[in-house]
């Protein structure tokens, strides 16, 4: 009776474009802010990521939402592979988005969610970045010249004028690649790091590894700055976490259970009152992003199932208007 549309991640990428997916990340913020989108705390399935057992260094995450501006609800099944897929030389995130209609529970579409997560976690950052970072121009120190670096780059290229790239990668193959890959995208000059530190001198600094090693330390981050620790762990200091003026956060319940701040809420040093607001609450006004220019802030986006529900609610839109994609009869 109802059909449902499967689009492959080359069709998505067709569908949507940069500038889409920052409008859909802030109107989704907003939405957050107002409380008219449902977003429980994503449920991990942990397949050797951290546990012993099954050995496979990899994780998924189950992320439903409801998002209330576009009425449409769904579920990202999305995870990162360092084991036996990253010897295939496949990119670590991995996912496929599922839609349902809210009213009927019927599946609208099946699509290629990895594509989403990487322009999404961009977006991400560059909106919260438009309420938290009071200039147009400025100094990006970024950690990790993956997916992730690439996008973040494009993202907040799209909303700034980027002066200076200083971009710090374990691998310097992994800088190299980016810098040539980005020499378009970025306004200014790339520099490739030689150390941490170096990179770490910025207006702005963005890790997205997937390192343990909390290798950003408080000293560096001067007032004014702005860290995004992303990774799926402890990228910075737990003197930073404790010091910063304000932490900012996309999801409270899911953000003291994963990445930056994981290890001090299971230590009861940091708990929902250490919070100052959620990017949603910033952006639909309900709280200040910032009180003054020399505040030293900690934005954590973990990223939210709401953020892909609706740039895949607006990628389908598109494809239905195309006829784009296939069908399939699932029942
Ligand atoms: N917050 C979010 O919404 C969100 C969304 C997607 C991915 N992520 C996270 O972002 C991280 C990166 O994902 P990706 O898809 O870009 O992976 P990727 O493998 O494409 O890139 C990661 C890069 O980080 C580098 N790296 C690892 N440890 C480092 C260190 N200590 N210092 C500097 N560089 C280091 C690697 O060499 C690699 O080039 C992961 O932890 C992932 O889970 C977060």
């Amino acid at each position: 009776m109802f059909s449902t549309r499967l689009l492959s991640q080359e069709e998505v990428r067709e569908l949507i474009s940069m500038k889409d997916v920052i409008e859909a990340v802030e109107k989704t913020f907003r939405g957050m802010g107002e409380e008219t989108v449902v977003n429980p705390t994503k449920v991990g399935l942990d397949l050797g990521e951290t546990a012993s057992f099954p050995p496979y260094e990899g994780f998924m995450n189950a992320m439903p939402a409801y998002v209330g501006w576009l009425d449409s609800a769904g579920i990202k099944w999305a995870g990162g592979f360092l084991g036996e897929r990253k010897k295939k030389g496949l990119p670590y995130i991995t996912s496929l988005i599922l839609l349902i209609d809210p009213k009927i529970g019927n599946f609208r579409a099946v699509m290629d969610g990895a594509h989403i997560t990487n322009l999404r976690t961009g977006a991400q950052t560059a909106v919260a970045l438009k309420y938290l970072y009071p200039k147009k121009n400025l100094r990006l120190g970024l950690f990790g010249a993956g997916m992730q670096g690439h996008t973040q780059t494009m993202a907040i290229s799209e909303l700034f004028h980027i002066d200076e790239v200083r971009v710090f990668d374990i691998f310097p193959e992994a800088s190299r690649k980016y810098a040539e890959d980005m020499k378009d995208t970025v306004q200014g000059k790339i520099v490739i790091a030689n150390d941490p530190e170096e990179a770490a001198d910025a207006d702005v600094v963005v890790c997205v590894t997937q390192s343990k090693d909390k290798y950003v330390k408080n000293a560096w981050i001067k007032p004014g700055g702005i860290l995004f620790p992303m990774g799926s762990y402890q990228e910075c200091e737990d003197e930073f976490i404790l010091k910063a003026d304000r932490i900012i956060v996309d999801h409270v319940g899911q953000c003291l259970h994963r990445g930056a701040l994981k290890e001090l809420s299971e230590a009861g040093k940091i708990t929902e009152k250490n919070i100052h607001a959620t990017i949603g609450e910033v952006v639909a006004g309900k709280k200040k992003g910032r009180e003054s220019q020399s505040e030293r802030i900690l934005c954590i986006p973990i990223g939210t199932g709401a953020m892909d529900i609706a740039v895949a609610t607006v990628a389908l839109k598109r494809a239905d208007e195309k006829g784009m994609g296939g069908n399939y009869e699932f029942a």
